[in-house]
């Protein structure tokens, strides 16, 4: 008996279930988690909360853009997401002219909220459990390709059914590793226009230095509206769309937080890996992670010398760089607290007494391989794993690594075609070259590009590297900055008056010959190629991973398990808990900050910690209206211990009675390894109190009118 307890304990090392931990599913509340969160504080059926009948809160939930979260606010479609979730559309629509990321925006009225060229959100129709529908077209004696060409056949069945006709958008994910299928309907809006947003001194206060740290102290959210055809459905973007009428908005709360209340986050976290090997993770933390990051800071530090020298040039490359530091940050992170929580040894430990059960009697057969596997796959791997992680770099923040590829593919046809055909090609062709190469900075893309070929030639040791890569290398002497002077006087790809020439007079010929077409084939060609050998260590890989995750559930049939997050509509139920009391913090308590934490961080000029004058003043006039704490201090950020990541940005945090207060926007350091294992006493999310925003809206930016198009309680 004791023994089985023993045994019991270490798994539930592997996937602790707490109040605080978890990603749950709606359909599930009622049956896993209702009566835990009511004794924490929540005042809500679950039928308020999912309903496929009835309007819940579900309904006001919306994944923003493909990768973050919103929250409908207002009866007109109103929606709040962070500032860095809208900061491409933000960049997009400024000029240096008229720069709404430097100075901020609100529009009057809704005739001046501005259109980004592509913008969308998603909304949650409903799901359900095809586990049973999907896993009986398969069997044990199928190779993992037939069985994936088995379930993607019933899974485009599954989407025909549910799509009503082309109104919804339909998607079957794997769950647990391959054990488990369900089935999302969504309906898309595509015209979402920009209602507001504050000045990027306060909606990225603190900048990459403050970015995934506690205290905090960022304005981190914007504002946009759903608009709709006069009927209410999706429709292109129209003078003649109307606001959308949602079926669900959010009412806001004024009342604030306190230590300990209930606070639940739904939104879309994109990927988490809780059931990862340890293998898994001493290859991301030796071989994956530091090419990452070496990778990403190289590509940031060459963006940011021609950045700094332009306006026009930081605009147009604001957003990728932000992405690209953002998650530099992370990977750094995550290598320092994995090291740092010895993740992997804590998971081998695991997996040797796993592996014990899957070699009893009776187990063996079906699992007795499973730890083999999974450790002789990455041992293969790890060489990859750089070389990978470093050509991923390079494709990443490198335009002209892929661009000629894919340009090329539609010059290659337009030369190929007659006349006829050519005029029909022309005009998309055209429209291609418009969108790229409007916002290109031919010196930034050189300095870019021959940097990092030069990293991935000369550092990917271990793996045969691209061979026309290989080529350059030997033949110039691994001197690519040499070899992209030279490829960017002769190739077409470089402007778009040379693209312009090419179409005039089209040649084969030429284009096959093109030094940057060759290159950036060769790339997408070595991204793509999978060896026999690879196919084959992935095939075992994938189905040792999932007989992981069946055995190990099997060897523990009382556990409440909750899946991997894969950008799917989750709930996380948590409290407002601080952290160790932290003498940087102003505040009294450590679970939330104030202005005066804010204004004490303030550098003038400086690129990060820089504020608005007026902001200032209004501070040194205790200018906070009714947005104030009762205490009379302003709050700016407070902490949850809600289990999120990437991709939650943006989410509504909800009180019990599901009311909005705060939104959801980053995570602390400390807990980077939180995507492999959850960590119950430095695990927080770093949200923006409500009603700062709400202050900044109305009283900072005299935007009231769209703080009076809420429901505000209190
Ligand atoms: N760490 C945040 C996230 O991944 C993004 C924060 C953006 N802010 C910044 N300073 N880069 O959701």
């Amino acid at each position: 008996m004791k023994k089985l307890v023993l045994f019991v304990t270490m798994f539930i090392m592997v996937l602790p279930v707490r109040a605080d931990e978890g990603m749950w599913f709606l359909m599930f509340i009622e049956r896993l988690n209702h009566r835990d969160m009511q004794k924490m504080g929540l005042q809500l059926t679950a039928e308020e909360i999912y309903s496929i009948n009835n309007h819940s809160l579900k309904d006001a939930i919306v994944q923003f853009d493909g990768g973050c979260t919103a929250e409908i606010v207002s009866k007109d479609g109103l929606v709040l997401t962070n500032h860095h979730c809208g900061y491409d559309a933000i960049a997009e629509l400024s000029t240096p002219e008229a720069n709404y990321l430097k100075n901020g925006f609100w529009a009057a009225s809704r005739k001046d909220e501005l259109k980004p060229k592509s913008l969308y959100v998603r909304f949650f129709v409903r799901m359900d459990d095809v586990s049973k529908r999907i896993l009986s077209k398969v069997n044990d004696k199928m190779t993992e390709a037939e069985r994936e060409k088995a379930i993607n056949e019933e899974i485009a069945l599954i989407e025909k059914e549910n799509n009503e006709g082309g109104k919804y958008t339909v998607s079957v994910r794997s769950f647990f590793q391959g054990n488990e299928y369900y089935y999302f309907v969504y309906q898309d809006y595509t015209d979402v226009r920009l209602v507001g947003t504050p000045p990027e001194s306060i909606g990225k206060f603190g900048g990459d230095t403050d970015n995934w740290e506690w205290p905090r102290h960022t304005g981190d959210f914007s504002m946009f509206r759903v608009y709709a055809d006069k009927d209410g459905n999706p429709a292109e973007y129209s003078p003649e769309n109307v606001p959308l009428k949602p079926k669900h908005y959010l009412p806001v709360s004024l009342n604030g937080v306190q230590e300990n209340d209930f606070a639940m986050i739904l939104g879309y976290p994109g990927r988490t890996n809780r059931w990862m090997p340890s293998g898994g993770i001493e290859q991301n933390v030796k071989y994956a992670y530091p090419a990452w990051v070496e990778s990403s800071k190289l590509g940031m530090d060459k963006m940011k010398v021609h950045m700094d020298k332009n306006d026009k040039v930081r605009l147009d490359y604001a957003s990728q760089y932000a992405g690209v530091a953002n998650y530099w940050k992370n990977r750094q992170g995550m290598i320092d607290a994995l090291t740092k929580h010895k993740t992997a040894a804590t998971k081998a430990k695991a997996e040797a007494e796993f592996n014990k059960w899957a070699n009893k009697p009776g187990n063996k057969e079906k699992y007795g391989n499973v730890i083999a596997t999974l450790n002789n796959y990455y041992s293969k791997t790890n060489e990859k794993a750089r070389h990978d992680n470093y050509l991923v770099g390079l494709l990443r923040t490198s335009a002209f690594a892929a661009l000629p590829y894919s340009m090329g593919r539609g010059l290659d046809a337009y030369a190929s075609a007659d006349d006829a055909a050519r005029q029909q090609i022309l005009p998309q062709l055209q429209a291609a070259i418009d969108e790229y190469y409007g916002n290109l900075y031919e010196p930034l893309e050189k300095d870019v590009l021959a940097a990092q070929l030069k990293l991935y030639a000369t550092k990917s040791t271990g793996y045969k590297i691209a061979p026309y890569v290989a080529k350059i290398g030997a033949e110039y002497n691994n001197d690519f900055k040499a070899f992209v002077d030279k490829a960017f006087e002769t190739s077409i790809f470089t402007t778009k008056e040379r693209l312009g020439e090419f179409i005039l007079h089209p040649s084969l010929e030429v284009l096959k010959a093109d030094p940057l077409y060759l290159l950036s084939n060769d790339l997408i060609a070595q991204y793509r190629a999978k060896s026999d050998e690879q196919a084959e260590l992935d095939a075992e890989f994938s189905r040792a991973f999932r007989l992981l995750v069946q055995g190990m559930r099997e060897a523990n049939p009382d556990a409440k398990y909750y899946p991997d997050a894969n950008s799917t509509l989750r709930l996380t139920y948590g409290k407002v808990r601080s952290l160790p009391k932290d003498k940087r913090n102003d505040a009294k308590v450590n679970y939330y900050t104030t202005m005066k934490g804010e204004v004490a961080k303030y550098k003038p000029n400086d690129e990060e910690f820089d504020l608005p004058k007026k902001l200032l003043e209004m501070y040194e006039k205790k200018d906070f209206g009714r947005y104030a704490d009762k205490d009379g201090y302003m709050p700016v950020n407070f902490l949850t211990d809600n289990d999120i990541t990437g991709g939650n940005s943006g989410s509504p945090v909800l009180n019990g009675k599901g009311e909005l207060i705060g939104i959801a926007f980053d995570g602390n350091i400390e807990a980077m390894a939180g995507d492999v294992i959850f960590d119950k006493d430095l695990q927080r999310t770093i949200n923006v109190d409500i009603r700062y925003v709400l202050w900044i809206i109305d009283k900072f930016s005299g935007a009231k009118h769209i703080v009076d198009e809420m429901t505000i309680v209190k």
